[in-house]
Parts: structure tokens; sequence; C-alpha cells
């Protein structure tokens, strides 16, 4: 497994907007869609594709493109994940769309699934899952796990803060499964939150706090 740490000054302040506890859920999710663009962008940097011609106003001759040359699943997980959807759909319109639902329980931090639609023939599609906190990683393997038994093969997981106990379990679960990153924060407080992180993504996203 790799972990690809994204490192643009582009990305960097937009995750200043994210982590800063001031910053109000329309300027979070706004953040949340132009840090995403930056990573999926990153993540997609070997996507497959193949040669076409395109005939342009001024002909002859046609000019040589390239076209995405295989299907794209995207897979948020529920619900934090959606705050990233709609980058991966800008630049990819025509991905199809997965959704697992997943909360950790406030106590115990252990996950547990409550939601699962997903596309078929997924073993043929580049998977790209997204959720914004890889934390404890049990969130993050249940998904993968969920994905593997559904036929997906190549997957990538894109976060925007990942801690080191997430980034290890992912790696001893799915050491096939690349991860792309801005940070690696250092630790888990006893809540198991990310530290210093962000706070709760999900609520901070949605205005639940
Ligand atoms: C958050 C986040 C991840 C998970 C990470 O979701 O979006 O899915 O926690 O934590 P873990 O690595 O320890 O599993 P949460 O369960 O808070 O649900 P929400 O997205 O509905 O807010
Ligand atoms: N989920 C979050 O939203 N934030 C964390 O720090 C950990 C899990």
């Amino acid at each position: 497994m790799a972990v690809h740490l994204i490192d643009h000054p582009l990305v960097h302040d937009a995750l200043v907007m994210l982590r800063a506890r001031d910053t109000q859920p329309d300027q979070f999710r706004q953040a949340s869609r132009r840090i995403s663009l930056m990573l999926v962008v990153e993540a997609l940097r070997d996507l497959p594709s193949e040669a076409v011609k395109v005939q342009t106003p001024l002909y002859p001759p046609a000019a040589d493109g390239r076209r995405i040359g295989c299907g794209v699943v995207v897979v948020p997980v529920l619900r934090a994940g959606l705050g990233m959807l709609d980058a991966v759909l800008e630049l990819v319109p025509s991905a199809r769309v997965g959704h697992i639902g997943l909360q950790r329980d406030e106590m115990t931090a252990v996950a547990s699934q409550y939601y699962s639609k997903l596309p078929a023939q997924l073993e043929h599609s580049y998977v790209l899952m997204i959720d914004p906190m890889l934390a404890t990683g049990g969130s993050a393997v249940a998904a993968l796990d969920l994905l593997r038994r559904a036929g997906a093969r190549r997957v990538r997981l894109v976060c925007i803060v990942a801690a080191p106990e997430g980034v290890a379990l992912v790696e001893r679960c799915h050491p096939d499964v690349d991860i792309y990153t801005p940070v690696v924060d250092h630790e888990l407080n006893a809540q198991k939150y990310i530290v210093p992180g962000l706070g709760d993504f999900g609520d901070r996203l949605y205005g639940t706090l």
C-alpha cells in the first residue's frame, strides 16, 4: 500500500479553512469541495485513457485527444463523504455512484453499517472511495470489506485528514488500497478524534454540532 501525501499550497490553504474552529458550514462546504477537487485530480492521475480523434472547427486535420478509458465508480461513506462527492462528479461526470452508510458509536467509536447501495460490475470499474476522516480506520476497513465482497478490485481511498492508526489498519487489512491525503496528523484522543484534526466533519459540514 502507498500513502500519497498531496502537498500543494492550494490544498493546504483549503485545509486551514476546514481546520479553523470558526469556519461556518457554508464556508466549510466550499472548502471541502475545493480541496476534494485537487485530491481527486491526484488520485486519478493514472486513470486509463484511450486515444481519440476530435474534429475542431478548423479542419482538416482532426486533433488527437484522450478520453477516459474505463468506468469510474465513486463511493462516498455517509454522511461526511457526501461533502466530497460534487467535486468528483464535476471532474468525472460519467461516474456511477455507490453509497455506504456507516456510523461510529459515540462511546466505543466502533462503526456500524446502516445503508449500502452499490452499482453492478464493480470488478470492471475504477473505484474511488471518499471519506474525509480516517481516524481509527474502522469505518474505512468496513467499507472496503463491503466493496471487496461486492467485487471491487481497483480501489483508492481519498481522505482529507488521516491518523497514523487509521493508515496502519487500512495497510494491514487492505494492503493493495492506496490512500490519498494531504496530511497524517499526530494521534487520536481518548474519544478517538483526530488531533489536531478538524473536529467532527459531518457535524461541521451540515451544522449539526
Ligand atoms: C466519521 C468519518 C468517518 C469515520 C472515521 O463518520 O466520516 O467515516 O468517522 O472514523 P474511524 O476511522 O474511527 O472509523 P461518523 O461515524 O462520525 O459519521 P457521519 O459521517 O455520519 O458524521
Ligand atoms: N470522525 C470525524 O469526523 N472526526 C474525527 O476526528 C474522527 C472521526
